[in-house]
């Protein structure tokens, strides 16, 4: 069996680790992966827009795995199905649930989804005159790698954000969705889906602010843990009924099934869950604190899904350690990302803690050195939640480069539990 996974981040490097465990023993390729992958799978230097590139690296693979939302978005699941490979992820019709804040918005609405009240305006005067109270959510209708959404505490900072989004157009052409601000606990709950049924994952959280007592700008997601406390098997099955299956339901009557992961990003509100967006793929860094608690084979889930109702059958089996996964950031981040630094202590790591690798590069004289905004995971697991996050941060301590950011609060919440 020959699987290849698309993406160069620290989620890709986490599906890599989790197909390599399934009985099959796959070979596993990833394009365009990174140095901390290439030791767990055979490289390909494809980017992740190069479809035709890509297309061409998944030729004799049984399977491809497509991590990140843009080339799902840009079709690259149709491109591969009309020349009979297998993939998972959803078709560029049914990616349009993340690639679209407005697309997502119309199916909760005609799939009866909780969510915040909404409007979606075209100028800055209309969207000011949209606002009815502070603090309000506004989010560029579009993909945006994860900083198209702003949350303004008054009428000053909603104007800066509707001039940036419209006027200066930071990501192009697009409208913004100017969204009720909810209040309570976020919840990421990912489903595996095979265009009818969405099987629901182990429960995550993530930290999406960069400093502690989640403060500070939003992140790709600064660290994450599994289980969640008081969202047990019940309450999961409960939440997946609620905002996974109808959307699967709704999109298979389209005549656009969703096969694929269907990440729901939930406020767990005082009226009950709602939901604050879909995303089409696994998320990044809940992957990392999630795969290694599965029990369930990865490879033979991720295929079935693949083929109409192919999850029948499928329960997931998860062990009932806690995972607590640790993001270590370059200086500058999120404006910027300070590349180069050389990182050090790699080698030290305990063999059980999982070492993920997202923003690292090979220096010219062999070093791993820093190469984006999120450099590495550090994920522990153990028999209780304070368990994996110490273990998790005694082994981040050890490695060490110029700049390094990490949230010193990560899982805090679930040990306090
Ligand atoms: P999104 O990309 O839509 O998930 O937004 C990114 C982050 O912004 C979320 O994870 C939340 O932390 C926050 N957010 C988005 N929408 C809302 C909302 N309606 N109310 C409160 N926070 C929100
Ligand atoms: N952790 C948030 C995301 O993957 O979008």
């Amino acid at each position: 069996m020959r699987v290849l996974v698309v993406g160069a981040g620290g989620r890709e490097h986490a599906l890599v680790r989790a197909l390599k465990r399934s009985a099959g023993e796959p070979e596993v390729l990833c394009a365009p992966g990174n140095p901390g992958i290439a030791a767990d799978a055979e490289l390909i230097d494809v980017a992740v827009d190069d479809i035709t590139g890509l297309v061409a690296a998944a030729e004799g693979c049984d399977l491809v795995v497509v991590g990140p939302e843009a080339p799902l978005v840009a079709g690259l699941v149709d491109e591969l199905g009309a020349r009979g490979i297998a993939a998972f992820g959803p078709s560029a019709a049914a990616a349009r649930l993340e690639g679209s804040k407005t697309f997502a918005k119309e199916v909760m609405a005609a799939a009866g989804i909780p969510t915040a009240r909404w409007s979606a305006v075209d100028d800055v005067e209309e969207g000011m005159a949209a606002i009815d109270a502070y603090p309000v959510v506004l989010k560029f209708d579009g993909l945006a790698a994860g900083k198209g959404v702003v949350i303004a505490a008054d009428a000053q900072q909603a104007r800066t954000a509707l001039e940036d989004f419209l006027v200066e157009r930071r990501f192009g052409d697009g409208q913004v969705v100017v969204e009720e601000c909810l209040v309570g606990e976020e919840l990421s709950l990912l489903a595996l889906c095979d265009g009818e049924r969405a099987v629901a994952m182990a429960p995550a959280q993530d930290y999406k602010r960069i400093f502690d007592g989640d403060e500070g700008p939003n992140t790709g997601g600064m660290g994450s843990y599994s289980p969640v406390p008081g969202v047990g098997p019940d309450r999961v099955a409960e939440i997946a009924a609620l905002v996974h299956q109808p959307v699967v339901d709704l999109l298979r009557e389209r005549g656009t099934p969703f096969h694929g992961v269907l990440y729901a990003g939930i406020m767990l509100t005082a009226g009950g869950p709602k939901v604050l967006e879909y995303n089409v793929r696994f998320g990044d860094p809940e992957t990392q604190a999630v795969l290694p608690r599965l029990r369930s084979d990865l490879l033979e889930v991720l295929r079935a899904a693949t083929a109409p109702g192919g999850l029948a059958d499928v329960q997931l089996q998860w062990s009932g350690d806690w995972a607590v996964t640790l993001v270590l950031a370059s200086g500058g981040y999120p404006a910027s990302a300070s590349t180069g630094d050389v990182i050090s202590g790699l080698h030290g790591v305990p063999e059980l803690i999982e070492v993920t690798h997202a923003g690292t590069a090979l220096s010219t004289d062999g070093e791993i050195v820093t190469a984006g905004g999120r450099v590495l995971n550090v994920t522990a697991l153990a028999a209780t939640a304070g368990g994996a996050r110490e273990a998790a941060y005694a082994a981040a301590r050890g490695i060490a480069f110029d700049g390094r950011q990490m949230r010193e609060d990560i899982a805090l919440r679930a040990v306090d539990r």
